[in-house]
């Protein structure tokens, strides 16, 4: 595999995250470690994990193996939501470093809303967590435009990012006018619809007239618009495929045949299943 150039990365309450990621929910074992550090080596700069996705010991040994510095790889992961009470959090905090074996994480998020947990309790421990140097930024996920509000509200550090649901099948144009308004990135999840996206016409029209996949008109759009993309693979030439998206352009007009897909109700992650099952 050869070396791509760097992917640009987006500035957000002077944090800077790769606008480029490598997803890896799903991936276990010796699969997660190989493509974490063949994606490395193929100049992936931005992996993101979770203590629910019970692979950051492998996210971890990806990393080592890459032999990449680790100042030049940002690597986020995810406190799950039964985790929220004060203490928890920051015992799940260190043991996320312990496993990925780093000495502090670039960033960590709230996986999910617990209303069960008063979210001022997790920011204040969210916020100590990154004041002892655990991880140098934090951030939320899957928080909604009232919740995104109060978590802003209540944080006494920045938070940097809300990590959503994001790719053309899904108008989320309210929450990403949000987060840009307080600064905050958006970091897009199922960027490529879970593989849906590959079957849509649209985009492969788009794509053939570009020499692009539809895969790669999807995430495409999303980069364009300063959306840090996550795409996850278990296979290797999809990792190339899924970074070729920095040397072409959509037109205006294109950008506007896309953003006609987007449907309020387009999720394909099924929020009661992914945020409410697993809670206690
Ligand atoms: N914060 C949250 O609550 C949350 C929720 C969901 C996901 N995430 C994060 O976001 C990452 C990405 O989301 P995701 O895994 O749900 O979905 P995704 O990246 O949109 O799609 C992954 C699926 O697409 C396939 N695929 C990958 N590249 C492709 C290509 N070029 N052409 C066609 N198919 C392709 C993969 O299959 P193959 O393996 O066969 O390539 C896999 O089945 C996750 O891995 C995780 O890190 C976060």
């Amino acid at each position: 595999m050869s070396a791509l150039a760097p992917s640009p990365s987006v500035a957000a309450k002077g944090a800077k995250i790769p606008l480029l990621g490598l997803g890896t929910w799903d991936l276990r074992g010796r699969t997660c470690a190989r493509m974490v550090e063949q994606a490395l080596r193929l100049g992936y700069r931005h992996i993101d994990t979770a203590e629910m996705y019970d692979n950051e010991c492998e996210v971890g040994e990806g990393l080592h193996a890459s032999g990449v510095k680790r100042g030049d790889v940002f690597v986020t992961t995810k406190v799950w939501p039964s985790h929220f009470a004060p203490r928890d959090l920051e015992r799940a905090a260190r043991d996320s470093v312990s496993r990925l074996r780093l000495p502090e994480l670039d960033l960590l998020l709230l996986h999910w809303p617990n209303p069960q947990i008063p979210l001022g309790d997790t920011l204040g421990a969210l916020c100590k967590v990154k004041r002892d140097g655990l991880t140098r930024h934090i951030g939320v996920s899957n928080f909604t435009l009232k919740l995104l509000e109060e978590a802003v509200r209540l944080s006494t550090e920045p938070l940097i990012c809300n990590q959503i649901e994001c790719h053309p099948f899904l108008d989320q144009s309210k929450v990403i006018a949000a987060c840009r308004k307080h600064d905050m990135a958006v970091v897009a999840y199922s960027p490529i619809a879970r593989g849906g996206a590959r079957n849509d016409k649209l985009l492969a029209r788009i794509g053939a007239a570009h020499g692009k996949t539809a895969a790669q008109v999807c995430l495409r759009y999303l980069v364009q618009q300063e959306i840090v993309v996550i795409p996850r693979t278990s296979k290797e030439p999809r990792l190339a495929e899924n970074a070729a998206i920095f040397d072409f352009a959509l037109s205006a007009a294109e950008v506007r045949q896309i953003a006609g897909l987007g449907r309020r109700d387009g999720r394909v992650v099924d929020w009661s299943y992914s945020g409410r099952m697993h809670w206690d």
